[in-house]
Order: C-alpha cells, then sequence, then structure tokens
C-alpha cells in the first residue's frame, strides 16, 4: 500500500520509521517531510493545507491511505475534502472531518462537549464582546491564578495563566480586541486546576478504540518547568502516577463518554484523539483536547508500539480496530528534545548539524531539519528528538541524554532534568 504522511516534524518522522517497518507499506510520501523523514520515503515539497496539491499527489503516485499529523489540515478541513471528490473519497484519511477536529480547533465546542456528556474538565464560561460584563463576573467568582483561553487555534500560544485578578480582566478586553486574531474572538475562563498533567492517547474508528502509551511531556523551556512554554522539550512514557487505577477512571469517566458523546453528537470520528489530562488528587480532568497525536509524545509512544501501526489504521479506516492487534512494550522511552539557542524566542536556523553518526543506542527524530547540499542543517527551534528505551525511566533518559551530548550545533540547548517530578 502506498501511503502519504502530512507533516514535517518528529511525529511525521516517528510515523515514518515506524510505518516504514509495516510488510503492508509500499511507497512512502511526506508532505513536506524534513531531513529526517527522508530515509524511509520520498519527500515532497507541497503545504500541509495545500489540499489541491495533496490531491495530484495521491492520484499520481496511487496513493491509498493519508495520514495526518499536524492539527491545522484536520480543521480546514482534508478529511471532507477527500470524502467531496469522486476520486478521492474511497482514499482512507487517518484524522477526523472537520466536524470531530473541533474538538481542538474550538476551545468552547470542547468545553460544550464535555459538558454535555458529563466529561470532568475545569469549570468555565465562553465571553465575547456581546457577553463581556457576564465574563467579567465569573470571573471575579474564582480565585487565581485565572486561566484564559483563546478559543481557536494559536499555534500552541493562545493560553494565559495570570495570578492577579485586575491584570486577568485588562487580559481579557485585550484577547478580545485581537491578541490572538481571530482566534481570540471568543475567550474561554477556565477555574485553575493544580495537579499533574499527562498525556493519553486513543486511535478509534468512530466507535471501537484504542489506547496508546500514555506519556508525559515537558512543555516549558528552563528547568523545574519555568520559563517560557515551547512545543515540548521531552517525553516520557509510561508515566508513573497514571496507573491502573487511574487510567481506569480516564477510560470509563473520559475516552467511553468522547468516543460515545462523539457518536451521540452524529460525528463521524476516526483518527486519533489526544487527551490532555490533569490528575487532581488522583482524579483525572480534561485540560484539553487534540485531534492528533502529540509532539514530542508520539516519538517516545511510537517505540512502545509492538504492533503494525498500518494495519492498525487500516482497522481504523474499515472501523474493524476491534479486530486489530495492539501490543504494548513494557519497555520505558524517553525523548530529549535538542533545541536551537533562543527557542521559543527569536532563534537562528540553517547551522550545521554535526556528528549524527556517532549516536548509538538511540533513535533520531527529526524536528526541523533539512539538507543543504550534503549537511544537515537547523531549520526549526526544535531540531532533533532523541529517543530511547529502557527497562525504566532512568535508564531510557540516561541514553538519550548520552547521545544528546554527542549531536553538535551552535547554540544547542536541551533540558536535562527531564523526568525530575515523576522520579522522586
Ligand atoms: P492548553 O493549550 O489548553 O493545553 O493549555 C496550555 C497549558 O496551560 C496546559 O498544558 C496546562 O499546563 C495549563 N492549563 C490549561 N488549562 C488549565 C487549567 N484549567 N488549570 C490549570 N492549568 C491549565
Ligand atoms: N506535546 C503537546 C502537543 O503536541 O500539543
Amino acid at each position: 500500500m502506498n501511503i502519504l504522511i502530512v507533516g514535517s516534524g518528529g511525529r511525521e518522522h516517528a510515523f515514518a520509521w515506524k510505518i516504514s517497518q509495516s510488510p503492508k507499506i509500499g511507497q512512502l510520501f511526506i508532505a513536506p517531510g524534513n531531513a529526517g523523514t527522508s530515509e524511509f520515503g520520498t519527500n515532497v515539497e507541497i503545504g500541509v493545507t495545500d489540499f489541491h496539491a495533496i490531491r495530484k499527489l495521491v492520484l499520481e503516485h496511487q496513493i491509498e491511505m493519508v495520514v495526518v499529523g499536524p492539527e491545522v489540515p484536520l480543521v480546514e478541513g482534508i478529511h471532507d475534502f477527500f470524502l467531496a471528490d469522486e476520486q478521492l473519497e474511497n482514499i482512507p484519511v487517518i484524522g477526523p472531518l472537520s466536524s470531530g477536529a473541533r474538538l481542538e480547533g474550538s476551545k468552547d465546542f470542547a468545553k460544550q462537549f464535555m459538558l454535555r456528556h458529563n466529561i470532568p474538565t475545569a469549570a468555565y464560561f465562553s465571553v465575547t464582546k456581546e457577553n463581556l460584563e457576564s465574563g467579567i463576573a465569573f470571573l471575579r467568582t474564582l480565585s487565581g491564578p485565572y486561566v484564559l483561553k483563546a478559543d481557536g487555534l494559536a499555534a500552541g500560544k493562545g493560553v494565559l495563566i495570570i495570578e492577579e485578578l485586575a491584570e486577568a480582566e485588562q487580559a481579557v478586553r485585550e484577547m478580545l480586541g485581537g491578541m490572538f486574531g481571530q482566534a481570540s474572538k471568543t475567550v474561554v475562563i477556565e477555574e485553575f486546576l493544580s495537579g499533574i498533567e499527562c498525556s493519553v492517547f486513543a486511535l478509534t474508528d468512530g466507535k471501537n478504540y484504542k489506547i496508546l502509551p500514555v506519556a508525559k511531556d515537558y512543555k516549558r523551556i528552563g528547568e523545574g518547568d519555568t520559563g517560557l512554554n515551547t512545543g515540548g522539550m521531552g517525553a516520557i512514557s509510561p508515566v508513573p502516577f497514571a496507573d491502573v487505577v487511574f487510567m481506569k477512571k480516564v477510560e470509563e469517566r473520559i475516552i467511553i463518554p468522547t468516543v460515545n458523546g462523539l457518536q451521540l453528537d452524529g460525528i463521524d470520528y476516526r483518527g486519533f484523539i489526544f487527551f490532555g489530562l490533569i490528575s487532581v488528587n488522583s482524579e483525572p480532568f480534561v485540560i484539553e483536547y487534540n485531534v492528533r497525536m502529540g509532539d514530542p509524545e508520539t516519538e517516545a509512544v511510537i517505540l512502545r508500539i509492538n504492533s503494525d501501526l498500518v494495519d492498525l489504521f487500516e482497522g481504523v479506516a474499515q472501523r474493524n480496530l476491534a479486530d486489530r492487534d495492539l501490543e504494548i512494550d513494557d519497555d520505558c522511552a524517553a525523548t530529549v528534545m535538542l533545541v536551537a539557542g533562543g527557542y521559543p524566542g527569536d532563534y537562528k536556523k540553517g547551522d550545521v548539524i554535526a556528528d549524527l553518526d556517532k549516536v548509538t543506542g538511540s533513535i533520531l527524530f527529526h524536528s526541523g531539519t533539512k539538507f543543504s547540499g550534503d549537511d544537515v542543517v537547523t531549520n526549526g527551534g526544535r531540531v532533533i528528538a532523541i529517543s530511547s528505551r529502557g527497562k525504566d525511566i532512568p535508564q531510557a533518559l540516561e541514553l538519550s541524554y548520552r547521545n544528546a551530548a554527542k549531536i553538535q550545533f551552535k547554540n544547542k540547548f536541551f533540558r536535562s532534568d527531564l523526568g525530575f517530578d515523576l522520579l522522586k
């Protein structure tokens, strides 16, 4: 089977690595991909929302399945586009239609969905310019810190957590005034939940689901979870506090009601559901939904999936996921992200990455790289994910850190305290 992966980051490199091991794979294409993905397939220089160029590629190369990595093409309706086209309608797209992608594309929609289906989440109020005074009144009923979220996609930057009430009131006004453009025309004001977070992933065919390995990612740039938010500085799987008891609560209170809720709402959902959870005194609450796999969680989680991912994807497409096997490895996995100095603020691109060949025992998933002649050069803030397996988390981390020290590029940076909160 010829498969196209849409996207260009570490998550897509991890998909390419795994999919290329499937006995079912014919030719693999990645649009647009990066220097790492080209080892496993053909990179095609097409943007992830250029649906017409994707259409042409799919027809030209008899592509029989499309796996969508990032959220933007899903929210913009890539799956709807395929279903509306006579020549594409029978080619499965792994990822929801735009109706389901609203779980990530609109925080207000996600909150209403959770309320409707009795899924535990923080109390909230959605505010626009029209009901600003009621929103401010709700804000005043909360105690700090105050959580303000742009309703729409804001490249992971649309959440503000503010200590002081007066400052939060001011921020609500600024958000509605266009701080995040159209995305903050509606602002979700939320109760602050205090606890520890983890990422749970399910693959669903709309009715059946499989729970993938759970992971914890590290979003802040600085040691001890300080400083600015990033796309993710690393990930660990499994998560010790997400034990059998916790995961049973997650399945019963969150995963099942979500999959059933989608059906009840008439949303045909085939793809990944990413539950961003917080454990508050061992009780799970949903912080957010995403409609894709996490990055860098995928780069860790993928090492623990022993089964054929393409077989699972076929189960999604054919709605018989229940008949497919998902075997999860007992080993642990850890991913350390190397980033460019300055990230998540301004950083340079185009620095030569050296000594990739000195890495042993880990798997490298490229995030932001490209070829410049024969050199691999940096091409993003997050540059390379170093993923390792181990009998336990310290062993997996140790291996990733050993290799993190070997790879060289100007102003390389990584967090050296991953797992600090799990390994007390
Ligand atoms: P989100 O983009 O919704 O994942 O939010 C970004 C981050 O803000 C989350 O990973 C949490 O660390 C934090 N956050 C979001 N909502 C809440 C909340 N209700 N209470 C506490 N922290 C939150
Ligand atoms: N690692 C969090 C995300 O992918 O959104």
